[in-house]
């Protein structure tokens, strides 16, 4: 009951700007509230007033230890309108970065993670091809402004979930039901992240440095047949992974819009990541065209699946496509009693440190508890308990955990029967 962390693997955690920072932004989130779809009614105008608490959340990362730290900037704040880029807003991305960097911790900034400004939203936003030009011009303003100080670059937080969530099932913004509309959007994001990836690495080029490295953060999950021996469950479980995840994978990594994905203007084939950035939750357990949860299997408080193996299925999957340093851009779990989070880490860690695959980072999500879009509040992932009425953050035992891991450099036995051993998964 222990391991050793791999030589060269680097810890760490993962936000995003919405789910942290709170504001009163005019974005897709706080419309999205204002219009009551928050199920628990809270408000992501506060979440966890990070944009104000940067300073005490940078010194709780720096004495958890932790090596590397991924983040996201609000596009609504620093472009209140599409004309407006907002100065004091830059410059305290770049006091905060600052203030990262000299704590040692390396930073992967996310340029788009889920949250739309209302003004992108309003005309249509990643449906319109006229668009897109919005998000690039996004993303060069980023580079330029902060290009300085960050060397590496998420283009696109997951663009399967924003597309399926936002357009397929209308659970978040703008609350589309369409499989069509969800396809252009999958087109349209890795369109996007294309382009992006090739202006981040020619605006960093012309400011004079060489190294450089972009990827997107991308959603997989394992889709199995509920029983392997029937057909039809076979079939389904194929099909779900292909329109989730296989299609929109040649697009972005290799610029292959495969029908029925099309691009919205001329891509040459290519290999757009320098590394994959991997977010891994769950297993899907498929026995029609439905997500679903296997019977009997140990689950979170959202219900999901919890099952380690899948993040190595997920991670050998995309290596199989594309061999470039893995990083785990997100992992973590919604235990609202921090009841099972270090057994949920023991086991995750564990078997990326067991495994062959070039696994270069590891970033869990989440560091503190936050706004989880359409729970609201409710579903508390991270290592960090947040008092949402005082704002007070409190390391919680998974913290203490994640940070002697880092500390020591793996779990000893002693280790184990101090924060697993007594904690069980529910069923
Ligand atoms: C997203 C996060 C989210 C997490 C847990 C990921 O899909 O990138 O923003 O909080 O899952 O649901």
């Amino acid at each position: 009951m222990s391991f050793q962390l791999k030589p060269g693997l680097l810890l760490g955690a993962a936000t995003s700007a919405t789910q942290i920072e709170g504001g009163e932004l005019d974005h897709n989130w706080n419309d999205w509230y204002r219009c009551g779809w928050i199920k628990d009614g809270s408000d992501p105008a506060r979440a966890t007033d990070h944009y104000h608490r940067w300073r005490e959340d940078a010194d709780l990362m720096a004495d958890l230890g932790l090596q590397v730290y991924r983040f996201g900037i609000e596009w609504a704040r620093i472009c209140p309108t599409p004309e407006r880029v907002d100065e004091a807003a830059i410059a305290h991305y770049r006091e905060e970065i600052t203030y990262l960097r000299k704590k040692g911790i390396k930073l992967l900034l996310t340029i788009h993670h889920f949250t739309n400004p209302m003004w992108f939203e309003e005309r249509g936003g990643f449906l319109k091809k006229e668009n897109l030009r919005y998000f690039l011009d996004f993303t060069e303003l980023v580079v330029r402004s902060f290009g300085d100080l960050v060397a590496e670059y998420i283009t696109i937080n997951e663009p399967n979930v924003y597309a399926t969530n936002s357009y397929y099932f209308g659970d978040w913004p703008p609350g589309k039901k369409s499989f069509s509309k969800a396809l252009t959007i999958m087109a349209n994001l890795a369109y996007c992240h294309i382009r992006s990836y090739e202006l981040i690495h020619k605006i960093r080029r012309e400011m004079g440095y060489q190294n450089t490295k972009v990827s997107l953060a991308h959603h997989l999950r394992v889709f199995d047949p509920a029983n392997p021996k029937n057909l039809r469950h076979r079939i389904y479980a194929k099909l779900l992974d292909y329109f989730f995840q296989g299609l929109i994978t040649q697009a972005i990594f290799f610029g292959k819009f495969i029908w029925p994905l099309k691009a919205p203007a001329r891509v040459e084939r290519g290999e757009y990541a320098d590394f994959i950035g991997l977010n891994y939750y769950t297993r899907s357990t498929i026995s029609q065209f439905n997500d679903g949860v296997r019977a009997g299997a140990p689950k979170n408080d959202l219900g999901w699946e919890i099952y380690p193996e899948g993040l190595i299925r997920c991670a050998e999957k995309l290596y199989g496509l594309l061999a470039r340093p893995i990083y785990i851009t997100e992992n973590g779990t919604c235990d609202n009693q921090d009841a099972f989070r270090c057994r949920y880490l023991y086991d995750h860690l564990k078997a990326v440190c067991e495994s062959a695959l070039p696994i270069e980072r590891y970033y869990h999500w989440c560091f503190c508890d936050n706004f989880e879009w359409s729970e609201g509040e409710s579903a508390r992932f991270g290592l960090v308990h947040v008092d949402y009425p005082t704002q007070q953050r409190t390391v919680k035992k998974s913290g203490t955990f994640f940070a002697a891991i880092i500390k020591e450099g793996g779990v000893s036995q002693e280790l184990y029967d101090e924060y697993v051993g007594a904690e069980k998964y529910p069923y």
